[in-house]
């Protein structure tokens, strides 16, 4: 007798259901293979290959330049480790904000050459055209508002988003127009709680939040920030579950050690 060892995957219909139901969602970002393995094995709901792989695995300064190339090298990576969970890939900055034409190629390039599920995009009413393009193509897409890094020189900082009325306001609408175009979910990054929780339950569409309170309907953070590989980044809303860094240069440190004194390797280590 065969033992049914089907996994039941992550889709775009599952966050609904778990938004309907209140469960909520949890997403990680991840750019390789052996850490999506390990997320994608805990149990994550969603990766995000996001553009931040230009941050914490290129050492830019911004998100801006990474290419679409090196994005679609990334999600090949994480979709080669994971066997459940629902992966989301970023279309970095220039690979979509020119025209829809433009960035529903983009899309696709993301859709036939990683395996990736769907993308992600910044901004509302500016890029709703692509949305609706890119959706009618068949390629579920996931928003982005609040703090959007792609327009990081349009803001000067980091800062935390929509606290005025009349940008909150214009973030609601977005939010809507995101629904209406056919978005399937939301990040809503660096915003006040109170504004996440009212723009989460005016939809029917989940809100993932970072940096937006505990009423959106599931959470993102970054890999590195989370588990402390990138320990210099410690904004108020980041939650730290190790100190990677600290552990590796123990470790480093002490492997330089055993060959130093020629203690490594020893007997049972040799041929
Ligand atoms: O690129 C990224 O990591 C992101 C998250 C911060 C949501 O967009």
């Amino acid at each position: 007798m065969s033992v049914n060892k089907e996994i039941k995957k992550v889709t775009t219909h599952t966050l609904q259901k778990m938004k309907a139901g209140g469960e909520k969602i949890s997403m990680l970002t991840a750019y390789d293979f052996s850490f999506a393995k390990i997320f994608d094995q805990a149990g994550i709901d969603i990766i995000l290959v996001g553009d931040s792989a230009s941050n914490v695995m290129a050492g830019h300064e911004t998100t801006l330049p990474i290419t679409l190339d090196q994005m679609i090298y990334h999600a090949q990576s994480v979709v080669r480790g994971i066997n459940r969970c629902l992966v989301v890939v970023d279309l970095p900055f220039g690979s979509y904000q020119s025209n829809s034409q433009i960035a529903l190629a983009s899309a696709i390039r993301i859709m036939k050459e990683t395996g990736g599920h769907s993308i992600k995009l910044e901004g509302g009413e500016e890029v709703l055209d692509s949305v609706s393009k890119i959706v009618s193509a068949g390629i579920p897409v996931m928003g982005h508002l609040g703090l959007t890094p792609q327009s990081i020189y349009k803001f000067g900082t980091y800062t935390v988003r929509a606290k005025e009325a009349d940008e909150a306001a214009k973030l609601k609408k977005d939010a809507l127009l995101l629904q209406e175009a056919g978005a399937f979910a939301i990040v809503l990054e660096k915003i006040p709680a109170a504004l996440a929780k009212e723009v989460s339950e005016s939809l029917h569409i989940p809100t993932i939040g970072i940096g937006a309170g505990n009423n959106c309907d599931g959470q993102v953070l970054v890999m590195h920030d989370m588990l402390g590989i990138n320990t210099e980044f410690k904004p108020r809303f980041l939650r730290q579950y190790l100190n990677i860094q600290e552990q590796v240069d123990n470790a480093v440190k002490k492997y330089i050690a055993d060959v130093k004194s020629k203690d490594f390797p020893n007997e049972q280590e040799q041929y």
